[in-house]
């Protein structure tokens, strides 16, 4: 089944239960948090009050994506503000397989996220313990970047990894995902799709991620 998850970075920040809401009509089924320290990414973005502020206005789960180093000192907070989904980087995690143990110990699916620049293989030995896998298609830090198709590649070979391993981890892609790239994501393997630019750039954010949606379902009853 294919999710559409809006990153509200690109959304209007002072009107933000409005948009969130209004993505959730368009048949957004998850609400992507994208969170920066200015460290891990050249970029500063929100925290945990943030986070709970939005929690009174949807029912939407939230997937907080940590693009921050030592994530384990926030996950506590951030389960507590009332993320529903964590994602943690390789990169940043020198104890991979003990911070995605910390996530799940808060009630929270826990996700490992690859930059650009990271083989799928990096992941070999947490592939068993991730409830998803975040492919970012972009160097992470900033909305509305162009898509790296050479990472097409890396959701097709998660998607023979899982059916070899007898694994059951979903397949979430980051960056630059829009109406003429969501086909080229959907048909490697795609499964939840985060789009900011393309959901709260220009327009009403209702029709474009019904838009995206319809493309990328399309897209999906041609994947091969
Ligand atoms: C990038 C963030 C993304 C970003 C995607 O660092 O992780 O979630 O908001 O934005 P678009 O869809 O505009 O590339
Ligand atoms: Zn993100």
């Amino acid at each position: 089944m294919i999710e559409l998850a809006p990153s509200i970075l690109s959304a209007d920040f002072a009107r933000l239960g409005e948009q969130a809401r209004a993505a959730g009509e368009g048949g957004a089924t998850v609400i992507h948090v994208d969170i920066m320290d200015g460290h891990f990414v050249p970029n500063l973005t929100i925290g945990p009050p943030v986070v709970k502020s939005l929690r009174k206005v949807t029912q939407l789960p939230f997937d907080c994506h940590l693009m921050i180093e030592n994530p384990d000192d926030y996950i506590p907070a951030f389960a507590e503000a009332g993320a529903d989904w964590i994602s943690v980087h390789q990169e940043a995690c020198r104890h991979l397989n003990r911070t995605l143990h910390l996530i799940k110990s808060h009630d929270c699916l826990a996700g490992v996220v690859i930059n650009p620049a990271t083989p799928v293989e990096t992941l070999s030995e947490v592939l068993d313990v991730a409830d998803y896998v975040l492919v970012m298609s972009v160097n992470p830090g900033f909305g509305a970047q162009k898509f790296i198709p050479s990472t097409l590649h890396k959701m097709r070979r998660l998607v023979d990894l899982r059916s070899e391993r007898g694994l059951n981890y979903r397949i979430e892609v980051d960056g630059g995902v829009a109406i003429d790239t969501v086909a080229d994501v959907v048909r490697a393997g795609a499964e939840i799709l985060v789009a900011g630019n393309a959901v709260f750039g220009k327009g009403d954010p209702k029709k474009n991620a019904q838009e995206l949606l319809k493309a990328a379902t399309e897209a999906s009853l041609q994947r091969v």
